[in-house]
């Protein structure tokens, strides 16, 4: 790695007309982070000492959306090319550092190929290409019969028998400041554009005896950029397929890698497996033997080991522990926290509550703004008031109390210990503990009542 500081330079300032969008096409997500933002983070991974970002379109959306403090923001107001990108962000340069010049909409590239980049520049310019079966669109890399590296040409400057060359640059460059500073005071846009090119860099290099080195890409997702919205559709596999493989080799079982999703970061125990269609999305943790099922959605959640959550739960917020089961259908809300061997069933709607160790919510409720004690029974269909159109009140449960069907627990109110409730009641006062409450009216049967029926014409 370098010595000097590294300072990175990433260009963003294109239109992205192609996306068809009013959000600027950096913004665009990929894994459900923004384009720009996966460089942003490689950058960061790479030590950048600074990083600079060029924008242009939409520049104040991409501030907002992105500004850390730390990044140093320069404008391109027109788009005159991508040497006179550069220009714009130079002056912030410090002239003893080590300069990587990235681009917004080539989210992929690794750490590691940068890091290649900046040894690479260690005895001259670093420069990475890409051989590619179809090349067109690409500024061609001309080398001469040794194989150096001798100029850059754009295709709609290149002669019939440069666009026959194979091998593409990716633009991704790295060289230090001093020389990229003389360099770019010599660009001229007197070609097929009009636009100041970078790549006319690689020229003044090799004429003033600095040694290009030419990097080839390992990797055609590494250095693709993206356009439109297949371009973006097509990454976000390369990139959901690359992540599956990385879990499978940790010992997660997953169902298949062209239907899973993760918009954040997983961390998971051996053998645990997911399901077709689960989205994983902020930080997740998974525990050792947890099985997610199909259509799942976890969000920002702490799931033990050994859970079992059925298809098409949604849970964000949460910590679940060892042992639960939820769903299917199972729904868990910000600030709950299941404790071991938890059941919360089919069409179950959780928020903000605790519950106790073995306690079962099996089907058809709502629990919000809860503290649950261990080992409850709450029946089909309970609901917890716990809004009364201004605020919020809590519900306290005790341990092992027993909650009859379709009863509406008025909050605040506390049932103690041991306490049954009646099945049907609407509980407005606290239960006492080890008691049977319950409020319901009488059952009358009407002897000798006739059900209505058709009236003869
Ligand atoms: C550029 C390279 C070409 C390379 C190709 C790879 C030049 C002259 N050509 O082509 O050799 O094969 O990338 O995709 O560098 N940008 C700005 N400001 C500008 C112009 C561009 O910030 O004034 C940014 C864009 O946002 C984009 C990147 O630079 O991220 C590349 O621009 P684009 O127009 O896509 O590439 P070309 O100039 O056609
Ligand atoms: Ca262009």
């Amino acid at each position: 790695m370098s010595a000097a500081p590294i300072e990175i330079v990433i260009l963003a300032a294109g239109q992205g007309t192609r996306m068809k969008s009013s959000l600027p096409k950096v913004l665009h997500p990929l894994a459900g982070k923004p384009l720009l933002g996966h460089v942003l983070d490689t950058a960061r991974c790479c030590g950048a000492e600074r990083i600079h970002v060029v924008y242009g379109h939409g520049g104040d959306q991409v501030r907002c959306a992105l500004d850390d403090g730390a990044i140093h923001w320069a404008e391109q107001a027109e788009q005159l090319g991508t040497g006179h990108a550069v220009q714009q962000a130079v002056g912030d340069i410090a002239d003893d550092s080590m300069v990587v010049i990235l681009y917004g909409d080539v989210p992929l590239v690794s750490p590691a190929t940068v890091a290649r980049l900046i040894d690479a520049a260690e005895t001259g310019l670093g420069l990475l290409t890409v051989l590619l079966d179809d090349p067109t669109g690409y500024g061609r890399i001309v080398r001469d019969g040794k194989g150096q590296v001798l100029r850059i040409v754009e295709q709609k400057d290149a002669t019939e028998e440069e666009l026959a060359i194979r091998e593409g640059n990716t633009g991704m460059m790295a060289m230090p400041a001093r020389e990229l500073k003389a360099w770019l005071q010599r660009l001229g846009n007197d070609n097929a554009q009009g636009e100041y090119y970078l790549t006319d860099l690689i020229e003044f290099a090799v004429n003033d005896g600095v040694a290009v080195n030419g990097l080839i890409a390992a990797d055609h997702y590494e250095v693709a950029g993206i356009n439109d919205r297949v371009q973006l559709a097509e990454l976000e596999r390369v990139f959901q397929e690359n992540a599956a493989v990385t879990l499978m080799r940790e010992g997660v079982t997953i169902a298949d890698p062209a239907r899973f999703e993760l918009r954040g970061e997983v961390s998971c125990g051996r053998d645990v497996s997911i399901d077709i269609n689960v989205i994983l999305e902020g930080k997740v943790t998974l525990g050792e033997g947890t099985r997610i099922g199909a259509g799942c959605v976890l969000k920002d959640v702490e799931i033990g080991d050994n859970v079992e959550i059925l298809p098409m739960s949604v849970i964000e917020e949460a910590v679940i522990e060892d042992g639960c089961q939820l769903g299917p259908f199972a729904r868990v809300r910000p600030g709950t926290r299941l404790s071991e061997k938890v059941k919360v069933g089919n069409f179950v709607e959780v928020k903000n509550s605790s519950i106790g160790a073995g306690s079962k919510v099996n089907h058809l409720s709502y629990i919000g703004d809860t503290t649950m004690g261990t080992d409850v029974n709450i029946g089909a269909g309970t609901i917890t008031c716990n809004y009364d159109g201004a605020n919020k009140h809590r519900t306290v449960i005790g341990d092992r109390v027993f909650v009859g069907s379709d009863t509406q627990l008025v909050a605040p109110v506390t049932v103690e210990d041991g306490a049954t409730i009646g099945a049907g009641s609407t509980i407005t006062r606290d239960a006492p503990a080890e008691t049977l409450t319950l409020s319901r009216s009488k059952q009358a049967s009407i002897k000798g009542w006739k059900r209505p029926s058709k009236e003869q014409q």
